[in-house]
């Protein structure tokens, strides 16, 4: 891999996002952060500076990233609202943003003071849009910025992530099928296809996170040199 990353400041996002519904009870989701970590690592024993703003995850990864050596800023974030302000405040001074977390779409409209009681009949919690971090980034995205997304499909993967990557301003975007065995939440492996602005397609095998960041980093890597 070429020394392309050394010193460049890179912005990632990992994990889910917890939305609030009273003072014990959240909204989740099955993102382990694993991707997002893995690329972190990766990039960090490359002699970037890394900031890594992350959800919820277990703590042998917050341990594990912080023994190495390297320049990480790690921002522990909870919700989708706390992870956009923490992204929105390091974003100008990224050379590359990578999006790789798994923000809730949807938050409470609102969040009970006290811990709501068991009732006669359904419960029904009001959900409002969160802020698309990815996207708003996208738009405010310099010339010599780079940003990099993932999509999550189930079904017309392709054209779901072309779609992303047009509205929401990426230059490359990650595909996952949640159809391929072995690719997605909560498994050490992943597989990927990449999708670029210039309407390249890349499928790869299936293989260990560790060895997706990596081909990740090459492919920006050589998407910058082009
Ligand atoms: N993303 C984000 N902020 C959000 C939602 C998504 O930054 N509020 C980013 C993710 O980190 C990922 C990309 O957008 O890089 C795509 O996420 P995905 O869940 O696949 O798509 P959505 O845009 O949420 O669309 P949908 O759930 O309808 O497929």
């Amino acid at each position: 891999m070429s020394a392309i990353f050394q010193d460049k400041h890179i912005l990632i996002t990992a994990g889910p996002t917890r939305e609030a519904i009273d003072p014990v009870r959240y909204i989740g989701n099955r993102s382990t952060g694993k991707m997002g970590f893995a690329i972190a690592t990766a990039l960090l024993s490359l002699g970037a500076e890394v900031t890594l703003v992350s959800g919820p995850v277990e703590s042998h990864l917050i341990n594990n990233i912080k023994a190495l050596e390297g320049k990480l800023h790690l921002m522990s974030v909870e919700s989708a609202q706390e992870m956009y302000d923490s992204v929105a405040a390091h974003f100008a001074a990224a050379n590359i943003a990578i999006f790789a977390a798994a923000v809730a779409d949807y938050s409470p409209k609102e969040v009970a003071a006290q811990k709501i009681k068991k009732q006669d009949g359904p419960l029904i919690i009001e959900l409002v849009k969160t802020k698309d971090i990815l996207k708003e980034m996208g738009l405010r995205k310099r010339e010599d910025q780079c940003v990099v997304g993932f999509a999550l499909e189930t079904d017309n993967e392709v054209p779901n992530a072309q779609k992303k990557l047009k509205e929401k301003n990426a230059d490359i975007i990650i595909l996952n099928s949640l159809r391929d065995a072995g690719a997605g939440f909560a498994t050490d492996t992943n597989q990927i296809t990449i999708l670029d602005k210039y309407n390249n397609i890349s499928k790869f095998e299936l293989k260990q996170k560790e060895q997706v960041a990596s081909d990740i980093l090459d492919y920006i890597s050589r998407y910058l040199h082009a």
